[in-house]
């Protein structure tokens, strides 16, 4: 094996942290399309809960005529662990854990020592700089931003995000693996928000503050951007759907980062956030689940 890959032929098996909603989605995709995968979390109730998640996903695939194989088939591909030193022989790895910077850190720095020299390691950060995500590790070249929608089996695109020193192969060779994932891909610098979050969230926040200036009601304001610019969820519904957390972490990294005031999260996101009103994860957002 060459120090560095060059073709995804040379992608055997793909380590994927975090077994959430978007580690899971990651994973399946992946193992629709061969690749052997791992999932690794640190409890083996969150991966007992993906592994159930992945198979209604496949399921209802499969009903409808899109997947080549049977779901159980492309089961057999993942393989699930808590313990990050199985990673040993993946030849590129996504982390797909919380936003939360420094425990992100951490697991670079681990993935660093563990994962053989050429592989390559992908951050599905929202939002965090990947050219300070790679600082952590001795790898700065084979290190890159791997952003995938929610939800991952339904939504076409991922942004590939490049750090200050990721190498083109790097971005070639993430390029070709989300393509034969199924997906098409775009390239952003590496800015606060990227691409999509960086427009999205905004919208989202603009949503809140119309909202919370009593202009309509959630309903409307919902059902004005969905049937008025054919958008499938309102703002104010997708918010739930993301996580108000998350859209909230998302407005901050904007506001800090860009230091614009047209950036300042919404009051009223806030204080959801605050009530652990949390959107659809937690039962209650700006909706009742
Ligand atoms: N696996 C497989 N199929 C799924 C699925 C899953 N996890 N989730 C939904 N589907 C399928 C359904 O079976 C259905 O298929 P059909 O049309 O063949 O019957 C289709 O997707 C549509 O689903 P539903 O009928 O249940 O509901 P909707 O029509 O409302 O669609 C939605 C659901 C796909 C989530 C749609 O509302 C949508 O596209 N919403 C916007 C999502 C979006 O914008 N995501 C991006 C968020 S931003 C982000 O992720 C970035 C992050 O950093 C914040």
């Amino acid at each position: 094996m060459t120090m560095e890959l060059t073709q995804t032929t040379q992608i055997k098996r793909v380590g994927v942290i975090g077994a959430g909603q978007m580690g899971n989605g990651i994973s399946q995709v992946l193992a629709q399309s061969g690749f052997n995968v791992i999932i690794m979390d640190v409890s083996d109730a969150s991966l007992k809960k993906a592994l159930g998640t992945i198979e209604k996903s496949l399921a209802k695939l499969f009903e409808k005529g899109k997947l080549p194989e049977h779901p159980p088939v492309i089961m057999s591909r993942i393989k699930c662990t808590t313990q990050l030193k199985d990673f040993a022989d993946c030849d590129f790895a996504i982390e797909a854990v919380s936003e939360q910077e420094e425990l992100k850190k951490s697991i670079f720095k681990q993935l660093d020592e563990i994962l053989p020299a050429h592989a390559i390691i992908a951050s599905n950060t929202s939002s965090l700089p990947i050219t300070r995500l790679a600082s952590s590790t001795k790898r700065a070249g084979q290190f890159i931003g791997m952003h995938f929608m929610n939800p991952v089996p339904v939504m076409q695109l991922v942004e590939i995000i490049r750090g200050h020193a990721t190498s083109e192969n790097t971005c070639q060779l993430t390029k070709s693996l989300a393509e034969q994932a199924g997906k098409t891909t775009v390239f952003s610098q590496d800015f606060p928000g990227f691409i999509v979050n960086r427009i999205l969230m905004p919208m989202i926040n603009e949503a809140f503050f119309t909202l919370m200036e009593g202009i309509a009601s959630a309903e409307d304001i919902d059902a004005g951007m969905k049937l008025g610019t054919n958008q499938p969820m309102g703002p104010l519904a997708l918010a739930d759907f993301i996580g108000l957390d998350t859209c909230l972490a998302i407005m901050k990294v904007l506001h800090d980062g860009l230091g614009d005031s047209k950036y300042r999260p919404c009051p009223l996101l806030k204080k959801y956030v605050d009530a652990g009103h949390l959107g659809r994860k937690s039962g209650r957002g700006v909706y009742s689940y």
